[in-house]
């Protein structure tokens, strides 16, 4: 115990290195016990009228001076257009290696990457598209930008993605794809999907949007569909500055045609004609060297980010594991969870509604609310009438938990003793 208090982490302001994210060597043990987490140190907190704390958390997204200083080497090379920006092929190397050394497109954001996607396996009017309900809707909305239908999937009890007991009744001689979205960062087993899938001749698209860094069978995601696409969009675990997104590929072919799509499908006419021409019709969805290149900065660090939230989330199931009023994720059996989100589901023996424990932690200056509120099928873009119950219930007994890599063992610990708190209330 001596020895683990002696390596107490510092308040939230001296324990960091500048850019909001603690060093390295400060890292207190996952598993620490009770006795000894009361060492982690102090927060800081602004106490309201009521006598209430509301806590001071770390910041996300986290911007360091090297993606600032990436992005103004961009600025001041004055190549500003995607095109003719080494950043950008740089980068996609980078990340295309990453993922299996299959190819990758950067494009505007996660939607547009959908959106390209499902062109670029011309599906349109006509075809059919298995999308889960319980997601962001960019995940849904491509499919009708594209012409085609909608056909929405419950999920899991346990993992909230789709599986093949959620996806194979809803096949029909229409089905062209099955968007698997790797919800929160947990790892879609493909494999299951893909015996039932691929011999119908029905595609796989992998939504890695918020699953980057997350891996399966130790294979990272976004490898294993025929496309997958990423979003870069500012509270993901890396940012091209705001917004930004990419495609990958293990097809040569659907990523030249990614890569037209992207800028309006306009290149040389012939291979002798330096004049450009649209080849088909084509979007502008480019991504500019300037958000390349801070993104490009930030998956420099991605081992690290992911290695932060999945402390964070090791030790929030270490302090709540006792806790028969919440049902905590899991694990999957053969793969890793980055944790980009820690949903938690508040069970009928709380006795309060969960949205009611996000407002209360709301007001503790914890930001944690309901995901996803409204499944995705009954918005009115869709205005879908099927039952689907598992996301129902889910909309109003799932609530997030911070688990932002710029967060300390100390301010998750902060965070599950006012979860147990509101829960005593
Ligand atoms: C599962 C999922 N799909 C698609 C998207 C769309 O990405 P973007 O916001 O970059 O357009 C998001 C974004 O949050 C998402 O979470």
């Amino acid at each position: 115990m001596a020895a683990r208090a002696a390596r107490s982490v510092p308040s939230s302001k001296e324990g960091h290195n500048g850019h909001g994210l603690p060093r390295r060597t400060e890292f207190p043990p996952w598993s620490a016990s009770r006795s000894t987490r009361t060492a982690y140190g102090k927060i800081g907190g602004v106490t309201d009228q009521t006598g209430l704390v509301a806590l001071d958390l770390p910041r996300w997204p986290n911007i360091t001076d090297e993606d600032i200083a990436a992005a103004e080497d961009v600025l001041r090379s004055g190549v500003l257009n995607m095109r003719s920006s080494a950043v950008v092929r740089a980068f996609e190397a980078k990340f295309g290696g990453y993922h299996g050394g299959h190819k990758a497109v950067v494009v505007a954001n996660g939607t547009a990457a959908i959106h390209l996607a499902l062109i670029a396996c011309d599906i349109g009017p006509g075809d059919e598209v298995i999308v889960p309900t319980h997601t962001f809707v960019g995940a849904a909305a491509p499919v009708l930008y594209a012409g085609a239908t909608p056909v929405f999937a419950d999920v899991d009890e346990v993992t909230h993605c789709v599986s093949v007991a959620t996806v194979e009744p809803l096949i029909t001689p229409q089905t062209r794809a099955v968007t698997v979205v790797h919800l929160n960062g947990y790892p879609v087993d493909i494999d299951p999907l893909l015996s039932i899938l691929a011999p119908q001749g029905i595609v796989v698209i992998e939504d890695c949007a918020q699953a980057l860094g997350s891996t399966s069978r130790g294979i990272p995601v976004g490898t294993f569909g025929r496309v997958s696409t990423f979003s870069f969009f500012e509270q993901k675990v890396i940012t091209a500055g705001g917004e930004g997104g990419a495609v990958v590929t293990n097809d040569g072919a659907l990523a030249d045609r990614l890569d037209l799509l992207r800028q309006h499908a306009e290149a040389s006419r012939t291979a002798d004609d330096a004049r450009f021409w649209s080849h088909e019709l084509g979007y502008n969805y480019r991504l500019s060297p300037v958000q390349t290149a801070i993104v490009s900065s930030q998956f420099d660090r991605l081992g690290d980010l992911v290695r932060r939230q999945r402390r964070n989330a090791h030790l929030y199931a270490e302090v709540l594991r006792d806790e028969t009023r919440l049902v905590l994720p899991v694990e999957p059996q053969a793969g890793q969870h980055s944790f980009w989100r820690y949903a938690v589901r508040v069970t009928r023996e709380a006795g309060v509604p969960a949205g009611e424990i996000a407002d209360r932690l709301q007001r503790r200056g914890i930001p944690s609310r309901l995901r996803y509120p409204f499944p995705v099928h009954v918005q009115p873009p869709f205005d879908d009438r099927s039952c689907l119950s598992m996301a129902e219930r889910l909309s109003h007994e799932l609530i997030t938990l911070p688990v932002h890599a710029t967060m300390d063992a100390c301010h998750v610990e902060r965070v599950a003793e006012a979860v147990i708190q509101v829960l005593d209330e």
